[in-house]
Protein backbone atom coordinates (compact mmCIF):
# COMPACT_ATOMS: atom_id res chain seq x y z
CA UNK A 1 0.00 0.00 0.00
CA UNK A 2 1.29 3.87 -0.79
CA UNK A 3 0.68 5.72 1.88
CA UNK A 4 1.42 2.81 4.49
CA UNK A 5 1.53 4.98 8.01
CA UNK A 6 4.69 2.55 8.84
CA UNK A 7 6.48 4.63 6.05
CA UNK A 8 5.91 8.30 6.86
CA UNK A 9 8.77 9.69 6.08
CA UNK A 10 8.15 12.63 8.23
CA UNK A 11 9.04 12.43 11.95
CA UNK A 12 8.87 16.19 13.32
CA UNK A 13 11.07 16.27 16.40
CA UNK A 14 13.79 18.69 17.97
CA UNK A 15 16.90 17.56 16.13
CA UNK A 16 15.44 14.95 14.50
CA UNK A 17 17.34 13.92 11.23
CA UNK A 18 15.41 15.21 8.36
CA UNK A 19 14.18 12.74 5.49
CA UNK A 20 15.83 15.71 3.69
CA UNK A 21 18.33 18.11 4.72
CA UNK A 22 17.60 20.95 2.37
CA UNK A 23 18.77 24.30 1.91
CA UNK A 24 22.28 24.39 4.09
CA UNK A 25 24.80 24.03 1.27
CA UNK A 26 26.42 27.15 2.09
CA UNK A 27 26.51 26.02 5.98
CA UNK A 28 27.99 23.03 5.07
CA UNK A 29 30.28 24.11 2.30
CA UNK A 30 31.47 26.15 5.03
CA UNK A 31 32.41 23.66 7.65
CA UNK A 32 33.56 21.25 5.10
CA UNK A 33 36.44 24.02 4.52
CA UNK A 34 37.19 24.12 8.06
CA UNK A 35 37.75 20.07 8.21
CA UNK A 36 39.79 20.45 4.92
CA UNK A 37 41.99 23.58 6.02
CA UNK A 38 42.54 21.23 9.38
CA UNK A 39 43.70 18.63 7.05
CA UNK A 40 46.01 20.86 5.57
CA UNK A 41 47.25 22.13 9.03
CA UNK A 42 46.29 25.35 7.75
CA UNK A 43 46.41 27.62 10.61
CA UNK A 44 43.80 31.13 11.63
CA UNK A 45 40.25 30.06 11.14
CA UNK A 46 37.53 30.76 13.37
CA UNK A 47 35.02 28.61 15.13
CA UNK A 48 31.05 28.24 13.40
CA UNK A 49 28.18 29.91 15.15
CA UNK A 50 24.43 28.66 14.26
CA UNK A 51 22.05 31.18 15.81
CA UNK A 52 18.26 31.59 15.19
CA UNK A 53 14.42 30.95 16.44
CA UNK A 54 13.27 27.98 17.36
CA UNK A 55 12.59 24.88 15.02
CA UNK A 56 14.64 26.22 12.51
CA UNK A 57 17.31 23.35 12.24
CA UNK A 58 20.18 24.65 14.13
CA UNK A 59 20.37 21.35 16.49
CA UNK A 60 20.39 19.08 12.87
CA UNK A 61 22.80 21.22 11.16
CA UNK A 62 25.33 20.72 14.34
CA UNK A 63 24.86 17.10 14.61
CA UNK A 64 25.59 17.37 10.66
CA UNK A 65 28.94 18.51 11.44
CA UNK A 66 29.53 16.77 14.19
CA UNK A 67 29.48 13.67 11.86
CA UNK A 68 31.33 15.31 8.82
CA UNK A 69 34.62 16.49 11.73
CA UNK A 70 34.53 12.57 12.73
CA UNK A 71 34.47 11.12 9.53
CA UNK A 72 37.40 13.12 9.61
CA UNK A 73 39.77 11.83 12.22
CA UNK A 74 38.45 14.53 14.44
CA UNK A 75 38.11 14.84 18.28
CA UNK A 76 34.53 16.11 18.19
CA UNK A 77 33.04 16.89 22.08
CA UNK A 78 29.14 17.58 21.47
CA UNK A 79 26.83 18.28 24.57
CA UNK A 80 23.86 20.99 24.91
CA UNK A 81 24.25 23.68 28.15
CA UNK A 82 21.79 23.65 30.80
CA UNK A 83 20.43 27.28 32.20
CA UNK A 84 19.36 27.59 35.83
CA UNK A 85 20.27 26.08 38.90
CA UNK A 86 22.82 22.86 38.83
CA UNK A 87 22.90 23.59 34.88
CA UNK A 88 26.61 24.33 35.31
CA UNK A 89 27.70 22.09 37.40
CA UNK A 90 26.11 19.54 35.53
CA UNK A 91 27.24 20.83 32.02
CA UNK A 92 30.61 20.41 33.57
CA UNK A 93 30.28 17.04 34.06
CA UNK A 94 28.61 16.24 30.70
CA UNK A 95 31.63 17.88 28.88
CA UNK A 96 34.59 15.48 30.64
CA UNK A 97 32.56 12.96 30.01
CA UNK A 98 31.80 13.49 26.59
CA UNK A 99 35.56 14.75 26.55
CA UNK A 100 36.50 10.51 27.61
CA UNK A 101 34.08 9.10 25.16
CA UNK A 102 35.07 11.20 22.44
CA UNK A 103 38.79 10.57 22.85
CA UNK A 104 38.21 6.59 23.53
CA UNK A 105 36.66 6.76 19.75
CA UNK A 106 39.96 8.34 18.30
CA UNK A 107 41.72 4.51 19.69
CA UNK A 108 41.75 3.22 15.88
CA UNK A 109 42.70 6.69 14.19
CA UNK A 110 46.10 8.04 13.69
CA UNK A 111 45.70 10.66 16.22
CA UNK A 112 45.48 8.04 18.91
CA UNK A 113 49.12 7.58 19.18
CA UNK A 114 50.23 11.62 19.36
CA UNK A 115 47.16 11.74 22.14
CA UNK A 116 48.49 9.32 24.60
CA UNK A 117 52.06 11.39 24.58
CA UNK A 118 49.74 14.83 24.37
CA UNK A 119 46.19 15.20 25.58
CA UNK A 120 45.34 12.32 27.35
CA UNK A 121 46.73 13.08 30.70
CA UNK A 122 45.55 16.42 30.39
CA UNK A 123 42.03 15.25 29.71
CA UNK A 124 41.89 12.98 32.78
CA UNK A 125 43.29 15.63 34.77
CA UNK A 126 40.93 18.37 33.93
CA UNK A 127 38.03 15.62 34.37
CA UNK A 128 38.86 15.30 38.15
CA UNK A 129 38.50 19.11 38.20
CA UNK A 130 34.99 19.50 36.21
CA UNK A 131 33.60 16.57 38.80
CA UNK A 132 34.01 13.09 37.31
CA UNK A 133 36.55 10.88 37.35
CA UNK A 134 39.60 10.25 35.89
CA UNK A 135 39.69 7.91 32.73
CA UNK A 136 39.46 4.83 33.60
CA UNK A 137 43.12 2.45 34.52
CA UNK A 138 43.23 0.45 31.20
CA UNK A 139 44.23 3.95 29.72
CA UNK A 140 47.84 4.20 30.23
CA UNK A 141 49.16 7.66 29.28
CA UNK A 142 51.96 9.98 29.91
CA UNK A 143 51.31 12.51 32.98
CA UNK A 144 49.84 15.15 31.71
CA UNK A 145 48.92 18.92 32.37
CA UNK A 146 45.70 20.66 33.41
CA UNK A 147 45.48 20.22 37.22
CA UNK A 148 46.19 23.46 38.54
CA UNK A 149 42.05 23.27 39.36
CA UNK A 150 41.57 26.66 37.65
CA UNK A 151 39.02 26.34 34.83
CA UNK A 152 40.73 29.28 32.80
CA UNK A 153 44.30 27.48 33.01
CA UNK A 154 43.37 23.63 32.67
CA UNK A 155 41.04 23.96 29.86
CA UNK A 156 43.61 26.16 27.79
CA UNK A 157 46.09 23.42 28.73
CA UNK A 158 43.71 20.68 28.05
CA UNK A 159 42.88 22.25 24.77
CA UNK A 160 46.47 22.76 23.44
CA UNK A 161 47.84 19.29 24.47
CA UNK A 162 45.03 17.67 22.32
CA UNK A 163 44.94 19.99 19.56
CA UNK A 164 48.17 19.65 19.00
CA UNK A 165 48.09 16.12 18.98
CA UNK A 166 45.10 16.15 16.59
CA UNK A 167 47.44 18.50 14.51
CA UNK A 168 49.84 16.03 13.62
CA UNK A 169 47.27 13.82 12.61
CA UNK A 170 45.95 16.61 10.62
CA UNK A 171 43.08 16.58 12.34
CA UNK A 172 41.13 18.95 14.43
CA UNK A 173 39.04 19.42 17.95
CA UNK A 174 35.90 20.55 18.25
CA UNK A 175 33.59 21.44 21.07
CA UNK A 176 30.09 21.80 19.69
CA UNK A 177 27.76 23.33 21.85
CA UNK A 178 23.98 23.81 21.45
CA UNK A 179 21.88 26.05 23.62
CA UNK A 180 24.85 27.65 24.35
CA UNK A 181 22.94 30.79 25.44
CA UNK A 182 22.69 29.26 28.56
CA UNK A 183 26.29 28.19 29.25
CA UNK A 184 27.07 29.50 32.73
CA UNK A 185 29.03 32.90 32.34
CA UNK A 186 32.55 30.68 34.13
CA UNK A 187 32.52 28.08 31.99
CA UNK A 188 31.47 30.93 28.77
CA UNK A 189 34.54 32.87 29.70
CA UNK A 190 37.05 30.54 29.73
CA UNK A 191 35.81 28.64 26.41
CA UNK A 192 36.50 32.12 24.59
CA UNK A 193 39.69 32.65 26.16
CA UNK A 194 40.54 29.05 25.14
CA UNK A 195 39.47 29.92 21.56
CA UNK A 196 41.30 33.20 21.85
CA UNK A 197 44.33 31.56 22.39
CA UNK A 198 44.25 28.98 19.69
CA UNK A 199 42.84 31.36 17.11
CA UNK A 200 46.73 33.31 18.14
CA UNK A 201 48.77 29.95 18.28
CA UNK A 202 47.21 28.20 15.24
CA UNK A 203 45.60 25.33 17.44
CA UNK A 204 43.15 23.50 15.18
CA UNK A 205 40.30 24.10 18.34
CA UNK A 206 36.96 25.27 17.06
CA UNK A 207 33.50 26.05 19.02
CA UNK A 208 31.11 25.42 16.89
CA UNK A 209 27.77 26.63 18.41
CA UNK A 210 24.28 26.59 17.99
CA UNK A 211 21.59 29.24 20.01
CA UNK A 212 19.02 31.77 19.94
CA UNK A 213 19.61 35.35 18.51
CA UNK A 214 20.59 36.39 21.86
CA UNK A 215 23.97 34.34 21.77
CA UNK A 216 26.49 37.08 20.07
CA UNK A 217 25.18 39.06 22.34
CA UNK A 218 25.97 37.40 25.56
CA UNK A 219 29.09 36.08 24.02
CA UNK A 220 30.61 39.97 23.45
CA UNK A 221 29.51 41.00 27.30
CA UNK A 222 31.69 37.76 28.35
CA UNK A 223 34.75 39.08 25.84
CA UNK A 224 35.09 42.14 24.15
CA UNK A 225 36.78 40.08 21.25
CA UNK A 226 34.24 37.59 20.87
CA UNK A 227 32.65 38.85 17.79
CA UNK A 228 35.93 38.35 15.84
CA UNK A 229 36.21 34.80 16.80
CA UNK A 230 33.48 33.31 15.27
CA UNK A 231 31.91 33.19 11.64
CA UNK A 232 28.13 34.18 12.50
CA UNK A 233 25.25 32.71 10.51
CA UNK A 234 21.68 32.96 10.83
CA UNK A 235 19.72 30.04 10.09
CA UNK A 236 16.22 31.35 9.69
CA UNK A 237 13.08 30.26 7.45
CA UNK A 238 14.31 28.14 3.69
CA UNK A 239 14.06 29.49 0.56
CA UNK A 240 10.98 28.48 -1.68
CA UNK A 241 12.62 26.55 -3.23
CA UNK A 242 14.09 24.33 -0.72
CA UNK A 243 11.13 24.17 1.65
CA UNK A 244 9.38 22.42 -1.58
CA UNK A 245 12.25 20.08 -1.96
CA UNK A 246 11.61 19.22 2.20
CA UNK A 247 8.40 17.95 0.99
CA UNK A 248 8.34 16.65 -2.43
CA UNK A 249 11.96 14.94 -1.67
CA UNK A 250 10.82 12.45 0.84
CA UNK A 251 7.59 11.92 -0.71
CA UNK A 252 8.79 11.02 -4.42
CA UNK A 253 11.13 8.93 -2.77
CA UNK A 254 8.36 6.55 -1.70
CA UNK A 255 6.77 6.84 -4.97
CA UNK A 256 3.67 9.58 -4.39
CA UNK A 257 3.16 12.97 -6.58
CA UNK A 258 3.12 16.21 -4.70
CA UNK A 259 3.02 19.30 -6.81
CA UNK A 260 1.21 22.46 -8.25
CA UNK A 261 -1.35 23.56 -5.62
CA UNK A 262 -1.19 20.77 -3.04
CA UNK A 263 2.22 21.52 -2.88
CA UNK A 264 1.89 25.40 -2.60
CA UNK A 265 -1.00 25.07 -0.04
CA UNK A 266 1.29 23.00 2.40
CA UNK A 267 4.38 25.84 1.48
CA UNK A 268 2.42 28.37 2.48
CA UNK A 269 1.10 27.20 6.13
CA UNK A 270 4.43 25.94 6.70
CA UNK A 271 6.41 29.21 5.80
CA UNK A 272 9.61 28.14 5.24
CA UNK A 273 10.23 26.62 8.31
CA UNK A 274 11.84 23.55 9.03
CA UNK A 275 9.94 22.67 12.20
CA UNK A 276 6.85 23.05 10.65
CA UNK A 277 7.47 21.45 7.31
CA UNK A 278 7.97 18.29 8.96
CA UNK A 279 4.70 18.89 11.02
CA UNK A 280 2.69 19.34 7.96
CA UNK A 281 4.72 16.86 5.98
CA UNK A 282 3.27 14.36 8.34
CA UNK A 283 -0.17 15.03 8.49
CA UNK A 284 -0.20 15.33 4.52
CA UNK A 285 1.20 11.60 4.49
CA UNK A 286 -1.92 10.59 6.60
CA UNK A 287 -4.45 12.37 4.98
CA UNK A 288 -3.26 11.68 1.48
CA UNK A 289 -5.51 8.74 -0.10
CA UNK A 290 -3.48 8.38 -3.63
CA UNK A 291 -0.46 8.25 -5.29
CA UNK A 292 -1.57 12.06 -6.47
CA UNK A 293 -1.83 14.56 -3.38
CA UNK A 294 -4.58 15.87 -3.98
CA UNK A 295 -5.63 19.44 -2.74
CA UNK A 296 -8.45 18.43 -0.80
CA UNK A 297 -5.28 16.18 0.84
CA UNK A 298 -3.30 19.77 1.34
CA UNK A 299 -5.86 21.11 2.85
CA UNK A 300 -6.97 18.56 5.33
CA UNK A 301 -3.24 18.25 6.33
CA UNK A 302 -2.88 21.99 7.08
CA UNK A 303 -5.89 21.61 9.60
CA UNK A 304 -4.45 18.29 10.82
CA UNK A 305 -1.16 19.96 11.30
CA UNK A 306 -1.93 23.37 12.23
CA UNK A 307 -4.20 21.46 15.41
CA UNK A 308 -0.75 19.39 16.04
CA UNK A 309 1.01 22.13 16.74
CA UNK A 310 -1.49 23.96 18.69
CA UNK A 311 -1.60 21.18 21.07
CA UNK A 312 2.30 20.41 20.99
CA UNK A 313 4.98 23.11 19.75
CA UNK A 314 3.11 25.99 21.18
CA UNK A 315 0.45 25.36 23.89
CA UNK A 316 3.76 23.76 25.69
CA UNK A 317 5.41 27.02 25.91
CA UNK A 318 1.85 28.83 26.69
CA UNK A 319 1.28 26.61 29.43
CA UNK A 320 4.81 27.36 31.15
CA UNK A 321 3.65 30.68 31.46
CA UNK A 322 1.46 32.47 34.30
CA UNK A 323 -1.05 34.50 33.77
CA UNK A 324 0.42 37.42 34.49
CA UNK A 325 2.97 36.74 32.03
CA UNK A 326 0.19 35.12 29.60
CA UNK A 327 -1.01 38.90 29.39
CA UNK A 328 2.23 40.15 28.30
CA UNK A 329 2.57 37.88 25.55
CA UNK A 330 -0.70 38.85 24.60
CA UNK A 331 0.26 42.40 24.35
CA UNK A 332 3.64 41.21 22.82
CA UNK A 333 1.67 39.19 20.16
CA UNK A 334 -0.33 43.08 18.77
CA UNK A 335 3.02 43.33 16.93
CA UNK A 336 2.39 39.48 15.09
CA UNK A 337 5.84 37.77 15.10
CA UNK A 338 7.79 41.51 16.44
CA UNK A 339 9.92 42.31 17.70
CA UNK A 340 8.01 44.87 20.65
CA UNK A 341 9.55 47.32 21.90
CA UNK A 342 9.18 47.01 25.86
CA UNK A 343 8.63 50.61 26.17
CA UNK A 344 5.07 50.09 24.01
CA UNK A 345 4.45 47.10 26.15
CA UNK A 346 3.86 49.54 29.52
CA UNK A 347 1.65 51.30 27.63
CA UNK A 348 -0.50 48.69 26.65
CA UNK A 349 -0.54 46.88 30.14
CA UNK A 350 -0.99 50.27 31.38
CA UNK A 351 1.82 49.14 34.31
CA UNK A 352 5.09 50.71 34.76
CA UNK A 353 8.32 49.67 33.27
CA UNK A 354 10.07 48.60 36.06
CA UNK A 355 7.25 45.84 37.51
CA UNK A 356 7.27 44.71 33.63
CA UNK A 357 11.08 43.99 34.16
CA UNK A 358 10.58 40.90 36.44
CA UNK A 359 7.64 39.25 34.11
CA UNK A 360 10.27 39.89 30.96
CA UNK A 361 12.89 38.31 32.86
CA UNK A 362 10.76 35.05 34.15
CA UNK A 363 9.92 35.04 30.36
CA UNK A 364 13.25 34.55 28.95
CA UNK A 365 14.55 32.29 31.54
CA UNK A 366 11.81 29.82 30.61
CA UNK A 367 12.61 30.39 27.55
CA UNK A 368 9.57 31.73 25.79
CA UNK A 369 10.75 35.16 24.99
CA UNK A 370 14.43 36.77 23.78
CA UNK A 371 16.28 39.91 24.09
CA UNK A 372 17.32 40.41 19.97
CA UNK A 373 18.79 43.96 21.08
CA UNK A 374 18.18 46.55 24.04
CA UNK A 375 14.51 47.40 24.86
CA UNK A 376 13.04 44.84 22.53
CA UNK A 377 11.64 41.27 23.08
CA UNK A 378 10.69 38.59 20.96
CA UNK A 379 9.49 35.31 20.63
CA UNK A 380 11.52 32.17 20.49
CA UNK A 381 8.95 30.42 18.53
CA UNK A 382 7.95 31.51 14.88
CA UNK A 383 4.41 31.76 14.62
CA UNK A 384 3.51 31.96 18.50
CA UNK A 385 2.43 35.52 17.64
CA UNK A 386 -0.04 34.05 15.40
CA UNK A 387 -1.39 31.31 17.88
CA UNK A 388 -1.56 33.77 21.41
CA UNK A 389 -4.34 35.32 18.93
CA UNK A 390 -6.07 32.07 18.50
CA UNK A 391 -6.12 31.22 21.91
CA UNK A 392 -8.90 32.43 24.37
CA UNK A 393 -7.56 32.47 27.74
N1 LIG B 1 17.48 21.76 6.62
C1 LIG B 1 16.37 21.10 6.98
N2 LIG B 1 15.56 20.58 6.05
C2 LIG B 1 14.44 19.92 6.42
N3 LIG B 1 14.05 19.73 7.69
C3 LIG B 1 14.83 20.22 8.67
C4 LIG B 1 16.02 20.93 8.36
N4 LIG B 1 16.60 21.31 9.51
C5 LIG B 1 15.80 20.86 10.49
N5 LIG B 1 14.73 20.20 10.01
C6 LIG B 1 13.65 19.61 10.82
O1 LIG B 1 13.11 20.64 11.63
C7 LIG B 1 12.89 20.21 12.97
C8 LIG B 1 13.65 21.09 13.95
O2 LIG B 1 15.03 20.94 13.78
P1 LIG B 1 16.06 21.24 14.98
O3 LIG B 1 15.65 20.50 16.20
O4 LIG B 1 17.42 21.03 14.45
O5 LIG B 1 15.80 22.81 15.20
P2 LIG B 1 16.50 23.79 16.26
O6 LIG B 1 16.80 25.03 15.53
O7 LIG B 1 17.63 23.09 16.92
O8 LIG B 1 15.32 24.05 17.29
P3 LIG B 1 15.42 24.40 18.87
O9 LIG B 1 15.86 25.83 18.95
O10 LIG B 1 14.02 24.20 19.36
O11 LIG B 1 16.39 23.45 19.48
C9 LIG B 1 13.29 18.73 13.00
O12 LIG B 1 12.13 17.95 12.89
C10 LIG B 1 14.17 18.56 11.78
O13 LIG B 1 14.06 17.27 11.24
MG1 LIG C 1 18.02 22.66 18.87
Amino acid sequence: MLMEPALNPFAPGSGVKPPALVGRQQEIDAFDLLVARAKANAAGDRGILLTGLRGVGKTVLLNEFSEMARRNGWLVVQFEAQAGEGGAEAVRKKLARELQLGVRRLRQTPAWSHLREQGLGSISNISVSLGLQGLTADLKFAAGRADSRELDIDLEEMIEDVSVSMRKARAGFALVIDEMQDLDPGLLGALLTAQHAAGQRGWPFYIIGGGLPSLPGRLSESRSYAERLFHYRMIGKLDDKSAADALTVPIERLGAVLKGEPLQTVLSAAGGYAYFLQAYGRTLWEAASEKEITVGDAKLAVELGTADLDHGFFVARWQRATQAERRYLRAMSQDGEGPTATAELSGRLGKDHSSLTSQRARLIEKGIIFAPEHGLVQFTVPGMGAFITRQQD
